[in-house]
């Protein structure tokens, strides 16, 4: 078990190049599953996640390895197991992601039922809609869904909410299946569109991608893709323009993607940081005072809720009063006790945090819940006075490559020490 200990009050500078989408990757990684062959994923991020996925691949009897240089190799031309067991499935629910490809491609799949999460219920219910809707026959007997058909059939799908995991089984399932799927409401996030992009370069028939209505013509065979380029993480961008932004630093972001940014970037203008974009370079500088802003966060293009907590640490600098309503899951605020503990004024209200920033936050230490509330208690660490210690760092290294490697190159005085703490 590791910590960080971080000593705060020193502005971030300096350049960082984004990572591979960890939310992409997870999806592009068992679409591999579709069509037995040789992969190449290229700017896969070494994260915890991905070894997670990439263990439970490996399970199936897919060869997997991740070179040094972000290259990640997949064989699947000989998967022996249908099943994703519990010890996967706890660790990230991501792990459904292997239902679609599986009954698609193989009319069989044994998947753990995800739980709770730290912020709150998170069914499946609509990923489980999706496959029934497609012709599986669906059980979920002792804590499993056990799902099986001959051969899937094209639907007429409509999600009641925009689920980014349920849009990416149902992508996967129908571009096998016989006929023709209309899925109406489907999440647009750039992940997403990344998915079906592969999987139109496989050979499936996608119209309207980056739209919430996608036609999918089902095709009997999907081709293996020899090298795909994975897309740029807009979260850990994000967080690292926040960071610069709490810290009153500068920082620049190369390889990112500023037009998956939108809403982000246009919330770090109004507080007053100015920003260039360049291509895929975006600079941001922050000096002085920043002015309390409100969001809510939204599917995509809205505010993502993964920017949520590093969002209320910002606010935390902000002289005044600022408002954050969480609209994706209403009781994603465990990070707001812990950011109390560095003196954090914050209220929550149904699902608003009324952050009323402006007090020196005093170094203390914290404990990480989840991978983006540990990254706000970090942001907070860099902003507080003294020093910090967060504990349970795990959870940051599921979706940040080397989070603290990254901070010290901008300057950030934070260092990783192994642990008895718990
Ligand atoms: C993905 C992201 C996660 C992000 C979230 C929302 C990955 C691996 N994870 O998670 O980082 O926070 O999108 O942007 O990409 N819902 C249902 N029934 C379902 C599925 C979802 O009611 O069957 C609800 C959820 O409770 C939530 C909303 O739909 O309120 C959105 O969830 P969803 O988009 O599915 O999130 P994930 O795909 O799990």
């Amino acid at each position: 078990m590791d910590k960080f200990i971080i000593e705060g009050g020193r502005p971030l500078r300096g350049t960082i190049a984004v990572a591979g989408s960890k939310n992409a990757v997870l999806a592009l990684m068992p679409a591999t599953l579709l069509a037995p062959g040789v992969y190449r994923i290229r700017r896969t991020p070494n994260l915890r996640d991905v070894w997670t996925m990439s263990r439970l691949l490996a399970r199936l009897g897919v060869h997997v390895e991740l070179s040094p240089g972000g290259e990640l190799f997949l064989d699947t031309r000989s998967i022996s197991s249908f099943e994703a067991p519990y010890e996967h499935v706890k660790k990230m629910r991501a792990s459904i992601y292997v239902l679609g490809p599986l009954l698609a491609r193989y009319g069989r799949a044994r998947v753990s039922l995800p739980g709770g999460c730290a912020f709150g219920p998170r069914p499946v219910d609509l990923h489980l809609k999706g496959m029934e809707k497609l012709g599986a026959e669906i059980d979920v007997e002792h804590g499993y869904i056990n799902a099986r058909a001959d051969r899937l059939r094209g639907a007429t799908i409509h999600l009641d909410v925009p689920s980014v995991g349920a849009t990416v089984n149902i992508l996967y399932a129908a571009s096998l299946a016989e006929g023709e799927t209309i899925l109406t409401n489907a999440a647009i996030e750039p992940e997403v569109t990344a998915l079906a992009q592969m999987l139109v370069a496989m050979g499936a028939q996608i119209e309207g991608i980056g739209t919430s209505t996608l036609r999918i013509r089902g095709v009997p065979a999907l081709t293996p893709l020899e090298v795909i380029e994975n897309i740029p993480d807009r979260i850990e961008a994000a967080t690292y323009l926040i960071a610069a932004a709490a810290t009153r630093g500068s920082v620049r972001l190369v390889h990112a993607n500023p037009y998956h940014l939108g809403a982000v970037l246009d919330k770090l203008e109004e507080i007053g940081c100015t920003l260039d974009v360049d291509g895929s370079t975006i600079s941001l500088r922050c000096d002085g005072e920043i002015t309390p802003t409100n969001v809510t966060t939204a599917p995509y293009p809205g505010f993502p809720t993964d920017v949520q907590a590093q969002w209320i640490t910002l606010m935390l600098t902000a002289r005044g009063t600022s408002r954050i309503t969480e609209t994706i899951y209403p009781t994603r605020f465990g990070h707001v006790p812990e950011l109390r503990r560095l003196g954090a004024e914050i209220e929550i209200a149904d699902s608003t945090a009324i952050v009323t920033g402006g007090a020196t936050l005093q170094g203390a230490t914290v404990m990480s819940s989840d991978l983006r509330a540990s990254a706000s208690l970090v942001l907070a660490g860099l902003v507080a006075e003294g020093t910090t210690e967060v504990l349970r760092v795990y959870h940051l290294d599921r979706g940040y490559e080397r989070m603290e490697e990254r901070l010290q190159q901008l300057g950030g005085q934070i260092v990783r020490v192994p642990t008895d703490e718990y």
